[in-house]
């Protein structure tokens, strides 16, 4: 036998059982996406790599260490996304959608991204993002919604053990401030730090703070807190968003540290975590923020905007571990077992009437014995099932048994459809 080819590591294939779950989920958000009026937009799965350089930040990690960047037969830089937020604006630049006459536009999106990090529980290379991005306002209230959104989606699927963490990123002028303050900090003693810190001291010194290899160096703790460097704007924009989420009831602990990984943010930054026993080193579900600017910087004109994605397979890990069991129902509703070859060819046509009446229907198709028919009809935990031998065939009557109370009811084969729609 040849050898078995494996997929590739950081990847995983979703059968059938746990693919019921990522339909419930997929449902729900699809369902509040309409509550909430976020429209759908699909954009490609890759982009010139120089969309993320500019969107995500050159400086990133994302960027630096976990594009999947290839070259195409004509020579064009590509990259897989690994997030959605740069494509979505992107395509808000390219389409013109700031000239739409209802700002914000709210869009959503839903599909696979990639990155290439070291895989563990709940990371791994090709993951699916919900996202939503609010673009064309910068009223605390969009923000709140936004994560209001977030919110609603884990409890909809009846997670409970959720964390939300905020902080605020200030406008420019506060984070210019918060720069020069933090390069006089770690400047003096740089030389002790790892060399992407070096690089990111004059670059970008927020992320100094995000480090995992320097993150018990003493002068962490003491670094200048962006908190002390909001200028009056920067804070009355994020007491209002605190204040619209109290008025929704929304618990929220501010934690100054949360910086977030993208270079993109400012103003309000929001992490949704899961404080569920059991879970690993990661227990990040959700994240997002505001991005003033990015639109100018990929070319369109003053439309300040805020979202957030989170990965379906930390959501579904979440679920696991909080014990909370989704996509169960079963939706056959009826098994039709043929009694013997002869009586197959009905089996076969009836299945197919009750298709045609929007009713699940299913068969043998390995010419099993009627009791081992019956045993499928079991584990697929069939509503129904009805047996056809040679004495219905003869008097067009047959007994629909209603696999839960063991009822059966004699009908024709016409009334068949009708009685199950009925007995919905
Ligand atoms: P992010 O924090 O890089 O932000 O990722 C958001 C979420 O994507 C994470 O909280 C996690 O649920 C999921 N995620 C990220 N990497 C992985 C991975 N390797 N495996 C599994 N799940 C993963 C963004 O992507 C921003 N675009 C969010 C945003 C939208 N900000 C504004 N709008």
């Amino acid at each position: 036998m040849a050898n078995n080819i494996q997929l590739p590591r950081g990847t995983y294939d979703v059968l059938p059982e746990q693919s019921a779950k990522w339909q419930e989920v997929e449902q729900k958000i699809n369902e509040l996406c309409r509550l909430y009026q976020y429209k759908e937009i699909r954009t490609p799965i890759f982009e010139h790599t120089e969309l993320f350089q500019r969107g995500v930040g050159d400086t990133t990690d994302i960027v630096q260490k976990e594009m999947y960047t290839f070259q195409d037969r004509g020579d064009r830089s590509l990259t897989l996304r690994p997030e959605g937020t740069a494509s979505v604006v992107r395509a808000y630049v390219e389409n013109k959608l700031f000239g739409l006459p209802d700002q914000p536009v709210k869009l959503s999106y839903m599909g696979p991204m990639f990155r290439y990090e070291r895989p563990q529980a709940g990371r791994t290379r090709q993951f699916v993002q919900f996202g939503v991005e609010a673009i064309g306002s910068k009223d605390p209230a969009i923000d709140a919604e936004v994560i209001s959104l977030a919110m609603e989606v884990y409890r909809s699927v009846g997670l409970k053990q959720l964390r939300l963490v905020i902080n605020s990123l200030g406008d420019t002028e506060s984070r210019i401030s918060h720069k020069e303050a933090l390069i006089k900090h770690f400047e003096p003693r740089i030389d002790e730090f790892c060399g992407d810190c070096q690089s990111r001291l004059t670059k970008n010194p927020l992320r100094i703070l995000d480090c995992k290899v320097d993150r018990n160096h003493e002068l962490m703790a003491t670094a200048p807190s962006l908190a002390d460097y909001l200028n009056d704007e920067s804070r009355v924009y994020f007491d209002g968003v605190k204040s619209y989420l109290e008025a929704l009831g929304i618990d929220y602990v501010v934690d100054p540290n949360l910086v977030r990984g993208l270079d993109y943010y400012n103003h309000t930054a929001f992490e949704i975590m899961s404080d569920a026993e059991g879970f690993g080193a990661i227990t990040t579900l959700c994240g997002g923020g505001r991005y003033n600017g990015l639109v100018e910087d990929l070319g369109g004109p003053e439309s300040p905007g805020i979202g957030f994605a989170m990965s379906i397979e930390r959501l579904l890990l979440a679920l696991e571990m909080e014990g909370v069991e989704i996509g169960q129902a079963s939706d056959l509703e009826v098994y039709v077992v043929a009694m013997d070859e002869s009586t197959k060819n009905k089996a076969f046509t009836v299945v197919r009437d009750l298709r045609m009446n929007g009713i699940s229907a299913d068969m043998d198709f390995n010419g099993r014995k009627v009791k081992a028919q019956m045993k499928s009809a079991d584990r697929k935990k069939s509503a129904y099932v009805i047996v056809i031998g040679e004495t219905e065939l003869e008097s067009g009557k047959v007994a629909l048994k209603s696999m839960a109370t063991g009822e059966q009811q004699e009908l024709e084969f016409e009334e068949l459809a009708q009685a199950i729609l009925e007995n919905r």
